[in-house]
């Protein structure tokens, strides 16, 4: 995710791309940039770090002119910087993008046999190289961008500057947001309404497969075979805080609906659904040579993602057959693990800042094992300690809940077991191929279990007054019990605990009382029989279930007091899934209660101390 900002008009462009980029940084904050073009040519501004910096270099010698682009990046590929941030300029192109560029690699290779030179190491800077390439053999701008496009798998919401071309911005939409405002002798296009209502509420949303040219008083946009598309603007009514969460109440409830996008940027340009196989970008030289130089793999982290870490030990044994241990951070780095160099360690961190599992991460690569991390920010200590990543695409984290964080360590998890899976030989192409089908899947289910928001929210209601609340689940969806009850306990301040099904006689079931809500994780897995009984030996002392079942499940609904359905789907994605309609009870439920659901009393996004 990252932000992007154009404008053209009568006034200096200048500080408003500054300020929209400051309503945008919520969309990603490691590095930003501006471009402006005026009669000596295009002049482009860029700095690491937040956007102040950015402000501070650009106070000193500030860019005049009436046109502009400017960017405010959440590092996908290549670490944060000033050389991979936006706006990237090939020739007289300049660029800003948001999305990811799948095939960037093989195009890059292309572009550097026709003579061209690289200066970053993001996909984007291939994509005003090939423009220029196309410029170059005398094609129009437009016709430039058409040309590239069409060579280009991936998604982007691009604003483009030709310097031989003043007083133009060209656009192109597949995937990423772009919304175009309408001023008096002035317009604007960005990511996201918070960077227009400041100066207009006019707006008009581009759609995927559209391109256009925004001057300072029209839009024209087009299809890319040429034809010319009209549309009416459309009023917002939002105000500027309501704009910055899109329309949701909390950044929560907003992360919560973008799983499906957080996993889709995962798995892009790491599932070939075409080929049948899965690329695991830098994690793969790791794993070079004929047998893997490892025996087994710890698992370290906190919280959430250590719950994530839980389900990826059923992921990675089950298809790679490879021991997994998995531990909390802050217990692993004082147990003298024994750990060297035939161990891989995994760290599992959204914000790769989280002090335990950094500290765990230096202790081990000085005991010799090779790190894997996993992290959601591109460049953090963890993954800037580590000998390679997987870096979940989940998108900048805002809410202290993680949600859309976790379902995108999953997603990663999954791919490692699978590709592990297939490099020791325990899975076959078959299998892989039907996984593979089924994970493309996900962002398509998860917005069906999305749309039962309303229901989810009415189940909440009735839960308010519980004091306590129990979550069971077997196999693969006991860390989704562990989570679903850190969610509740984390935002709405309720005592929730998840138990192994299996485990509730050994003494949990001594907590079940008339009217206590149980929710039990009950999809139709091999474990499923066993589940349901355990839902009848609660219900039998007066439990009040709360069932999270698989579609058309009579059985379980006749048990249950509630039940949320999901899509049919096997053990592999399941958690995935069932991850969702948790969140939602944990938000609906802190949301009726009034807690600060964003940042919950006593905790902080990032841990970073002991
Ligand atoms: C999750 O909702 C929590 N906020 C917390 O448990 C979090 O997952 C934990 O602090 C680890 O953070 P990290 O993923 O950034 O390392």
């Amino acid at each position: 995710m990252c932000g992007i900002i154009g404008y053209v008009g009568r006034r200096e462009a200048t500080p408003i791309l500054l300020d929209g980029l400051k309503r945008l940084e919520y969309r990603g904050y490691d590095s930003a940039g501006i471009a402006i073009h005026n009669h000596r040519g295009i002049n482009i501004k860029r700095s690491e770090g937040k956007l102040n910096r950015l402000e501070a270099l650009v106070r000193k010698d500030p860019p005049e002119g009436r046109i502009g682009i400017g960017h405010t990046r959440w590092a996908t590929h290549g670490r944060p910087s000033e050389t991979n941030a936006h706006p990237h300029r090939s020739g007289d192109i300049v660029v800003v993008h948001n999305g990811i560029i799948e095939n960037h690699a093989e195009l890059r290779r292309f572009l550097i046999k026709k003579g061209h030179e690289f200066s970053s190491e993001t996909d984007t800077e291939v994509i005003c190289h090939l423009v220029r390439y196309h410029t170059d053999r005398g094609a129009p701008v437009m016709d430039a961008i058409k040309m590239s496009l069409e060579q280009i798998r991936g998604s982007y919401a691009l604003v483009i500057m030709n310097a031989k071309d003043p007083g133009k911005l060209y656009i192109a939409k597949h995937g990423n947001p772009l919304v175009a405002g309408f001023g008096d002798r002035e317009n604007f296009i960005a990511s996201d309404i918070p960077a227009l209502l400041p100066y207009t509420k006019k707006v008009l949303f581009i759609e995927d497969g559209e391109v256009g040219v925004v001057t300072s008083d029209k839009l024209d946009i087009f299809s890319v075979d040429g034809t010319r598309i009209s549309r009416e603007p459309e009023r917002i009514p939002w105000n500027p805080l309501m704009a910055e969460k899109g329309g949701f109440k909390h950044f929560m409830l907003k992360e919560i609906h973008e799983q499906p996008t957080a996993i889709e940027d995962t798995f892009a340009g790491r599932l070939i659904p075409s080929k049948g196989t899965i690329a695991l970008d830098d994690a793969e030289s790791l794993f070079a040579g004929k047998k893997l130089p490892f025996d087994e793999i710890d698992i370290i982290a906190c919280g959430t993602s250590w719950h994530a870490g839980l389900v990826g030990k059923y992921y990675i044994e089950s298809l790679a057959r490879i021991p997994v241990y998995i531990d909390l951070a802050s217990e692993y780095r004082y147990r003298e693990p024994i750990v060297g160099k035939r161990t891989l360690v995994i760290p599992i961190s959204q914000s790769g800042e989280t002090a335990d599992t950094l500290a765990a991460v230096h202790m081990v690569r000085e005991k010799g094992a090779k790190v894997l991390s996993i992290c959601n920010v591109v460049g953090s200590s963890i993954a800037r300690a580590s000998n390679a990543h997987l870096y979940t695409h989940a998108g900048p984290e805002i809410g202290v809940a993680s949600t859309k964080a976790f379902t995108a360590q999953l997603a990663a998890l999954l791919m490692l077991g699978l590709y592990l899976g297939r490099r020791v030989g325990n899975v076959d192409s078959s299998f892989l191929r039907e996984r593979i089908d089924e994970m493309v899947m996900v962002p398509r289910q998860m917005k069906a279990v999305l749309e039962k928001a309303s229901c989810v929210k009415k189940i909440a209601e009735g839960t308010l007054s519980a004091s306590h609340v129990i979550y069971i689940a077997r196999g693969v969806n006991f860390p989704i019990a562990l989570e679903g009850a850190l969610k509740l306990k984390e935002i709405s301040y309720v005592h929730a605990e998840g138990f192994a099904a299996g485990e509730l006689k050994h003494g949990p079931i001594a907590l079940i009382d008339r009217g206590v809500p149980v929710v039990a994780i009950v999809p139709k897995d091999s474990t499923y029989e066993k589940v349901l009984s355990n839902i009848e030996e609660v219900r039998a002392r007066g439990a009040n279930i709360i069932a999270i079942s698989t579609n058309g499940d009579r059985q379980v609904a006749e048990k249950s007091s509630h039940m949320i359905s999901l899509p049919k789907a096997s053990w592999f994605t399941t958690p995935l899934l069932a991850s969702l309609p948790l969140q939602l009870l944990a938000y609906y439920v802190a949301d009726h209660k009034g807690t600060d659901v964003d940042q919950p009393r006593n905790l902080a996004k990032s841990v970073t101390v002991e």
